[in-house]
């Protein structure tokens, strides 16, 4: 492990500079306009993983975006660890509320991060931490110190719901055959304060249109006699919480695992502080489902938000209109064992019956994803708490996060394994926000662990 960590030493300004390179192509995979640059980052991984030594390496076309495979099988008898990320990143918008551009990355001292932070969209979600993985595995390689298989799958389609990576799966079940999946994709509680990632929440995301009459009228001709459908989609929207912040679609709580007291005792031990919280979002409170702490909402309670709506005009100055159209994006944040094709059945045949007959309602649905869970007391989480309680000096905590990776629970019904979620971002560092940022502190603390991982599990597995 010496040989390693002095590797990792003596590498560590061209770590940076790799890293920054990748974070200059904006690899969208929202945006059709940038499909030239997500094939190019695409390109690039494999060329790293090259580079870093592995074997097999192959940039494999999808129906979408491509999915970067590479391997090094030092001993069929050994365990395999498969490595799983996304080079894909979310959309920069907005702009203007960066205060650098988002593919200009560019080091900077925050709060959180006193030894600096790399601003730049992807720079936590995922490409900083994809590539500590790249990078720890040239480490053990170059050293001769790799003391099982890995794997390594890197797709382009994460932040679009990975809509190739399941059939891509079935179809290389036996390539992708491993012992455990390590995602890097998740946060700590702090820097000071080392977790580890032991639930996502589920997802089930649609697009609801509702129509009024067939053109847009004059809002004092019409006005007051004809259904206004933004008018209306807020009523309905505004009607899908009660008072306490419980959700009202009928049957949408019945499956949602429940908690024991105990359980959840336990969570809300974990170091929170609602007060540094509320002062940090300059928010007077927090606001959320009654009867449950903001650690517990954030974690093992579902949820329904809408993320866009739009309708109208909204152009400079005023234009009086009744307009015909209005729409809405909303997500739905799913827990164990709530299924997203029933919830989003659910949501929209509600939806459309507490429609008014003045308007017509077509709901749209968009990707979904399964929550998972993952056990404490397997092999595979033992190794990463002990490589973190190495390197953190501190023994991680087991966290719920609020967020979704739905390919997790597909790896487990696809390839039988269980993943092992040991993320290194911090929930403060703007993933999918402007001013993206990942802590030089974090990245190089998860190229310094990721070998102890390799180390214990292969130990463990013994
Ligand atoms: N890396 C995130 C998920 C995440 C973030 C998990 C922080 C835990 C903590 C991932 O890239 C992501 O953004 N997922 C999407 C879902 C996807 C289907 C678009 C999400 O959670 O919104
Ligand atoms: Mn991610
Ligand atoms: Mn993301």
């Amino acid at each position: 492990m010496e040989k390693v960590q002095e590797y990792n030493k003596a590498n560590q300004d061209r770590y940076l500079e790799e890293l920054l390179d990748l974070l200059r192509i904006p690899s969208i995979s929202a945006d059709p306009a940038y499909k030239k640059d997500v094939i190019k980052t695409a390109k690039e991984i494999a060329k790293a993983l090259k580079k870093a030594g592995a074997e097999n390496v192959e940039v494999c076309e999808t129906k979408g975006y491509p999915i970067v495979y590479a391997e090094k099988i030092i001993d069929k008898k050994l365990p395999t660890i498969l490595v799983y990320g996304h080079y894909d990143v979310q959309p920069p918008d907005p702009l203007d509320l960066w205060d650098s551009p988002p593919f200009e990355p560019v080091i900077k001292k925050t709060k959180n991060h006193p030894k600096g932070a790399i601003f730049a969209r992807g720079a936590c979600d995922d490409k900083g931490q994809l590539y500590m993985h790249v990078k720890a595995f040239e480490a053990m390689n170059k050293t001769r110190s790799l003391p099982c298989n890995v794997k390594f799958m890197i797709e382009g389609e994460e932040e679009v719901g990975s809509v190739n990576l399941g059939p891509f799966c079935k179809k290389n079940k036996k390539r992708l055959a491993c012992d455990v999946v390590l995602v890097s994709d998740t946060s700590i509680i702090s820097n000071k304060v080392p977790s580890i990632t032991t639930g996502l929440r589920g997802l089930s995301y649609l697009e609801v249109e509702v129509t009024g009459a067939n053109r847009d009228l004059h809002s004092g001709v019409y006005g007051g006699a004809v259904a206004n459908p933004i008018n209306v989609l807020s009523k309905m929207i505004a009607s899908l919480h009660d008072k306490n912040n419980k959700i009202k679609i009928p049957g949408f709580y019945d499956d949602v695992e429940i908690i024991s007291r105990a359980d959840r005792k336990a969570m809300n031990e974990a170091p929170f502080n609602l007060n540094s919280y509320k002062r940090e979002l300059k928010i007077k409170e927090v606001y959320g489902e009654k009867g449950y702490t903001t650690l517990e909402r954030t974690s093992i309670r579902p949820t329904l938000d809408v993320n866009g709506i739009w309708g109208g005009y909204i152009g400079e100055g005023a234009k009086t209109v009744l307009p015909s159209k209005a729409y809405a994006k909303i997500s739905m944040r799913l827990v164990p064992n709530q299924d997203p094709k029933k919830i989003t059945k659910l949501f929209a045949d509600h939806f459309k019956s507490i429609a008014p007959d003045g308007v017509t309602v077509k709901v749209h649905p968009h990707h979904g994803g399964n929550p998972a869970v993952t056990p404490t007391d397997s092999v595979e989480y033992q190794a990463a708490h002990l490589a973190m309680k190495e390197t953190f000096g501190k023994d991680p905590i087991p966290q719920r996060s609020g967020g979704s990776i739905p390919i997790v629970s597909l790896f487990e019904e696809v390839l039988g394994v269980k993943s092992v979620l040991m993320g290194f971002g911090l929930d403060t560092d703007d993933i999918h926000s402007p001013n993206e940022h990942y802590g030089l502190f974090n990245y190089y603390k998860g190229i310094e662990t990721i070998p102890y991982y390799y180390k214990h599990y292969a130990a463990l597995k013994k």
